[in-house]
């Protein structure tokens, strides 16, 4: 009677342990496009820690066309996805998919970029997107000492995509700490050009950055006038901002801000000509989404940190945020090298 006894906890077990195991549960991975080197790193590090989990990983980019991202979605929906992750290009234009999303029960985590206007988001993992703004504006504070120096320093400002709602907490988290000295014009504006609506740069694009600096260097410039700082809310804006000065400007190089250490950003600042970026390792957030998707589909609690935040215009979205970490080109080494997340080779 022991032995049968034994036999049968051995097999619930067993049973036990499988049910715990992925067992090639279909997760859809829909990224925004290969042209931005960080997606790239996103999807790979998504794939590879899915796939040692042991999940089946159906990975698709969508070429930065919303209608691509849309009918992506749908097809991972209807080859049997169990969890959706998301990082949207557009983040209010996903609904029709949402909705079926809703419809088969799967749930939906949004990647990095928060899905808006809609009920069917579950989980929303990404970096504590204010904080990277506070980072470049603290940044810019201290590099010119606002508080004691004279000033007026010249300031221009190039932010991201008015349709990814990050855009805004970038620029809002780094507005915050400049605003006083704006207002009391120890930075001046020269363009002018300082709501969101004006600084934006649609699709987060180099060229688009570029066409713009390239302006306002012509228009407010020309005569010599130093800028001595650009906020750039990215890494990809700022490498606009950069060939732009490189061909347009002859002054004292000023301060630019990033975010996401891309190569060639990182060699610029190695270079001299980008001051800092935010480091926001891929392989965190990747880690953090794979923990969530295992936990969605074991039925446990869900690793959230942030109740309150992410409101997406119908819920507020139960979130993850991890902290994003400051760069230059004195820890790059550090942070980019020692953690292996890249090679010195890379950034020749
Ligand atoms: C991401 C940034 C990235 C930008 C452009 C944002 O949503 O949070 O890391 O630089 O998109 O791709």
């Amino acid at each position: 009677m022991k032995k049968i006894l034994a036999v049968l906890i051995c097999a619930l077990l067993v049973v036990a342990s499988m049910g715990a195991m992925a067992e090639g549960q279909r997760v859809g991975v829909s990224m925004p496009t290969k042209d931005l080197q960080r997606w790239n790193q996103d999807g790979d590090n998504m794939k590879a820690n899915l796939e040692a989990a042991g999940y089946t990983v159906d990975l698709q980019y969508a070429s930065n066309d919303v209608q691509t991202q849309l009918s992506q979605i749908e097809n991972m929906i209807s080859e049997g996805a169990e969890v959706l992750v998301i990082a949207a290009i557009e983040g209010s234009s996903l609904g029709e998919a949402l909705s079926m999303a809703k419809e088969y029960e799967i749930p939906v985590i949004a990647y990095d970029r928060l899905l808006m206007e809609s009920d069917a988001v579950s989980y929303y993992a990404t970096f504590d997107n204010y904080k990277v703004g506070t980072v470049q504006g603290t940044y810019i504070k201290d590099a010119l000492d606002l508080d004691n120096a004279e000033g007026p320093f010249n300031l221009e400002i190039t932010a991201g995509d008015p349709g990814d709602n990050n855009a805004r907490y970038f620029y809002q988290g780094a507005i915050d700490v400049l605003n006083p000295y704006i207002e009391s014009g120890k930075l001046n504006i020269v363009s002018g050009q300082k709501e969101f609506n004006d600084v934006a740069t649609p699709t987060w694009q180099t060229k688009v950055a570029q066409d713009r600096a390239e302006n306002i260097l012509s228009s407010y410039y020309a005569d010599g006038t130093n800028v001595d700082v650009w906020l750039c809310s990215n890494d990809s804006t700022a490498l606009g901002v950069e060939n732009a000065l490189a061909a347009n400007y002859t002054g004292t190089y000023p301060i630019i801000t990033g975010q996401d250490c891309d190569i060639e950003n990182t060699k610029n600042m190695i270079a001299g000509k980008q001051s800092m970026s935010v480091f926001k390792d891929t392989r965190t957030l990747a880690e953090q989404v794979v923990k969530m998707v295992g936990q969605i589909l074991n039925g446990e609690t869900v690793d959230v940190n942030d109740t309150t935040t992410y409101d997406n215009n119908v819920i507020v979205v139960p979130s993850y945020l991890c902290d994003p970490v400051f760069a230059d080109a004195n820890n790059y080494k550090e942070i980019l090298i020692d953690s292996g997340y890249y090679t010195e080779d890379q950034l020749q």
